[in-house]
């Protein structure tokens, strides 16, 4: 898949561009602050609905103005697509060849987008809630049901949470946890269920990938790390089981704490190279190379579950990567997935051979040259 071409309107610092693309390469090039970012940011938005970098819309409006328009056209499987995206106020409204959808989930499965941003260079050695999110957003990108999955927990959670700290201050009494036991359960579980599916895919493409990297020197295994006694192959019932025993067994601290400690919100991906946890352990070559291998594991997964690559945003990490980790990051997407690039100046991109285009992007404007 990729983006033929892209019209922002009153979108953060561009009042009114159009931009049209090359399939392979697409560089953005500016100083400092003047709206590269900006471009993969309004790519991100009308692809997954929401901003990479805010969970307020509003930020996204040009401040001189009261609503943006955003409209791309998508080739997909030699079809195309008109994707539209306008925010007046409040009102997100987004439509696919002109029919409005009554559900943002519903433009999941169009475009599908992989970002690697300088946060992602953190993936490794970040706290665990950078790894959570890199799951979830990967595996919702491709079902909608799973990010329906992801918010109806965010929200019994919440609701249990407050109960805890109410039986706590004897507001409230403690067999009013069983229902909320239950769904947190049965969400959970779900939840868990497809991570660990999901986990196994991604294990086996990232471990290809940082051997790939650094020349069969390095063996890459990621792990579901959970206080569930599960193990990957678990079955939906055989995590309820073990859920249950240890909410059981924390009953009494929960309500102590008034939080719940247990579930998918505090899992975690641990990172192994050559038996050794690379989050704690791991050098900051490792650990970026990690972060790269699982950012590439991601194009292919999701490859492998959609049938076409998704298209690579590459906000200022191209630079930061080592002539062998760039190289190799090139040859991977060459000529088969559409990439955007953002940099300060051309000085690194000397790499890139082959079919790419150029936008000098200066003070809210994009000129191609
Ligand atoms: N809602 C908005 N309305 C107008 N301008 C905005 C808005 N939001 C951000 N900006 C401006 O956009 C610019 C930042 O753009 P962006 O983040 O794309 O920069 P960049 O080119 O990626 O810079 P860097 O190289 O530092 O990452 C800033 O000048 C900021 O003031
Ligand atoms: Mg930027």
């Amino acid at each position: 898949m990729y983006l033929s071409q892209l019209y922002l309107k009153n979108f953060r610092n561009y009042t009114e561009q159009y931009l049209k693309f090359n399939k392979n390469i697409n560089l953005l090039i500016g100083s400092n602050a003047q709206g590269k970012t900006n471009i993969l940011e309004s790519i991100y938005l009308i692809g997954t609905g929401s901003s990479h970098r805010t969970n307020i819309d509003a930020e996204l409006i040009n401040w001189q103005e009261e609503g943006l328009y955003l409209k791309c056209e998508l080739i997909k499987e030699n079809q195309d697509y008109q994707l539209e995206l306008s925010l007046l106020g409040r009102n997100k409204e987004i439509k696919i060849n002109s029919n409005r959808l009554s559900r943002i989930n519903d433009l999941i499965g169009y475009l599908n987008i992989v970002i690697f941003s300088p946060e992602d260079l953190n993936l490794v050695k970040g706290s665990p809630n950078l790894r959570r999110k890199f799951i979830d957003l990967e595996i919702s990108q491709i079902s909608p049901y799973y990010r329906h999955l992801i918010s109806k927990y965010g929200k019994v959670l919440k609701q249990r949470n407050n109960l805890l700290k109410e039986i706590r201050d004897n507001k409230a009494p403690k067999e009013m946890l069983s229902v909320w036991d239950q769904q947190l359960i049965d969400l959970g579980a779900k939840i868990i269920k497809k991570r660990l599916e999901s986990l196994i895919k991604l294990g086996i493409l990232s471990k290809l990938m940082q051997r790939k990297i650094t020349n069969g020197l390095e063996a890459l295994e990621l792990k579901y790390d959970t206080e569930l006694e599960i193990d990957s192959n678990s079955s939906e019932e055989e995590i309820k089981e073990s859920f249950k025993l240890k909410l059981k067994e924390k009953r009494e601290r929960e309500i102590y704490q008034g939080a719940t400690t247990l579930g998918p919100h505090r899992d975690d991906i641990s990172l192994i190279v050559n038996n050794i946890d690379i989050r704690k352990f791991g050098s900051q070559g490792q650990q970026r190379t990690a972060a790269l291998a699982l950012k590439l594991a991601e194009l292919e997964f999701m490859k492998g579950e959609i049938g076409e690559y998704p298209i690579l945003l590459l906000d200022d990490v191209f630079s930061e990567l080592d002539l062998s980790r760039r190289s190799y990051l090139l040859d991977t997407i060459r000529d088969k997935i559409q990439t955007f690039i953002t940099s300060t100046d051309l000085k690194n991109l000397n790499g890139l051979k082959g079919n790419h285009k150029i936008f000098e992007i200066k003070n809210g404007s994009a000129i191609e040259v």
